[in-house]
């Protein structure tokens, strides 16, 4: 297994929008292997593809304390949303960066697993905001898209500032 390397904001290879996966083979399960790798090195709650610049429809999470529920989705889509839930989240691609996002409470999700079975997957509270979450990286999008203009440039002005001081110490 190997730990990847993640595109940090404001790559724009995170504006790519991921492709359906069509075959279920020994490459992507090494691939998805490599994904939990690289987001449990990082602290990660989830990871999507498109963080590792690879443009597939797979998304990986564990919002477990010990560490030891992965889930994996490949061709995730929402087929039913419920409520919702203010949260705030973080993203490996923004390091040290936390926003309140506004998403939904529950989801209902239809997706496929690694040898390509059909699952459905219901997911509340925090499980349900990080499946939203990754799957909007394989849309392109990222969350602080969801904020001010005011909120979001306050923020990138503290990541570009962590960034230098990171870069000079
Ligand atoms: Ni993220």
């Amino acid at each position: 297994m190997s730990v990847l390397s993640i595109l940090e904001f404001p790559d724009p290879r995170l504006r790519t929008k991921a492709e359906t996966v069509r075959t279920f083979d020994a490459e992507l399960k090494q691939f998805v292997a490599d994904m939990f790798e690289t987001m449990y090195a990082a602290n990660g709650v989830g990871l999507a593809a498109t963080q590792v610049n690879v443009h597939q429809r797979v998304l990986v999470a564990d919002m477990s304390d010990e560490r030891n529920q992965p889930l994996a989705l490949i061709n995730a889509e929402i087929l039913e949303k419920d409520g919702a839930q203010v949260y705030q989240e973080g993203c490996l691609s923004f390091p040290g960066i936390y926003a309140d996002v506004t998403r939904a409470l529950k989801v209902k999700v239809r997706a496929n697993d690694v040898d390509g079975n059909e699952i459905i997957v219901e997911a509340e509270g925090p499980l349900a905001v990080c499946i939203q979450h990754e799957m909007d990286h394989l849309a392109g999008k990222v969350f602080v898209d969801y904020l001010s203009p005011l909120k979001r440039s306050l923020l990138l002005k503290r990541l570009e500032k962590q960034r230098k001081q990171a870069a000079s110490a």
